[in-house]
């Protein structure tokens, strides 16, 4: 049985952490919150039409960029593609890939997507899906699709889906994974501008164990800020980089 999961954050390396969230703050509506010296998040909260999500920033020297590493960027969904791709270019991001229309899929739906860098060294894709605004997806590259969708699934739960037709994906509650066939070496996620992805889980303790008992290698638990529990899973399989895993209980 996969461990009860749901998205609770995701977790960059940046130079000057506070400055990241400040710019995430500034050009993303969210909100900044110092929790350290060492760690700064920003957060979103919760509207009538998107998710919450919180993005956390840790201090590194130097962190090497998302891509070249199997989570080669997130995805973050908006309502009008082109103006925002213009704002955040303006404010900073390189534009690695213009917006373009793709589509129809099979299923007949189009999709407008663009690609930029954040002026941290994150690769982030901007999405039209008015379905899921806000925080939308990691993408995973990997040179076996299923059967790492497959694993994800059993491990981590969500459901298998196409996302819009196109792109196999796993949907969880408040966020799709996203995977990309891919036969390039890749480097594991650990140390890279996008470090992990957590979930919130109720018993870190025990989601380890189970973990463990599959063959995965684990690290943890350990406490974290407010009270937390937190524990780590690399995942991966082949010639794939692992992605870092983070899970996360909240204080009892
Ligand atoms: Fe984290
Ligand atoms: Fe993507």
């Amino acid at each position: 049985m996969p461990i009860p999961t749901t998205f609770h954050h995701l977790h960059f390396n940046a130079t000057d952490p506070k400055a990241a969230a400040d710019w995430y703050a500034e050009h993303f509506g969210m909100e900044a919150i110092p929790v350290d010296d060492r760690l700064t998040a920003a957060w979103f909260p919760g509207t009538d039409d998107r998710a919450p999500c919180t993005f956390l920033w840790s201090r590194a020297q130097a962190p090497g960029p998302s891509i070249g590493t199997t989570l080669d960027h997130y995805g973050w969904s908006v309502e009008d593609l082109d103006t925002d791709t213009q704002r955040l270019e303006a404010a900073g991001c390189e534009l690695v890939g213009e917006p373009v229309t793709i589509g129809p899929s099979p299923t007949g739906d189009t999709l407008r997507i663009s690609f930029l860098i954040d002026p941290f060294g994150v690769k982030f894709e901007l999405v039209e899906d008015p379905d899921l605004l806000g925080f939308h997806h990691i993408h995973l590259l990997t040179p076996d699709t299923d059967g790492d969708r497959v694993q994800w699934i059993n491990t981590f739960g969500g459901t298998a889906a196409t996302f819009k037709g196109f792109l196999p994906g796993i949907r969880h509650e408040h966020s799709w994974v996203l995977f990309r066939e891919s036969e390039q070496s890749l480097a594991p996620t650990s140390g890279r501008t996008i470090d992990h992805y957590a979930f919130g889980v109720d018993d870190v303790a025990v989601a380890l164990t189970q973990l463990e008992d599959q063959g995965f290698s684990t690290r943890g638990p350990e406490p974290s800020s407010g009270g937390r529990t937190i524990g780590f899973v690399e995942v991966g399989t082949g010639a794939s980089g692992a992605v870092t895993v983070e899970l996360v209980q909240e204080a009892r």
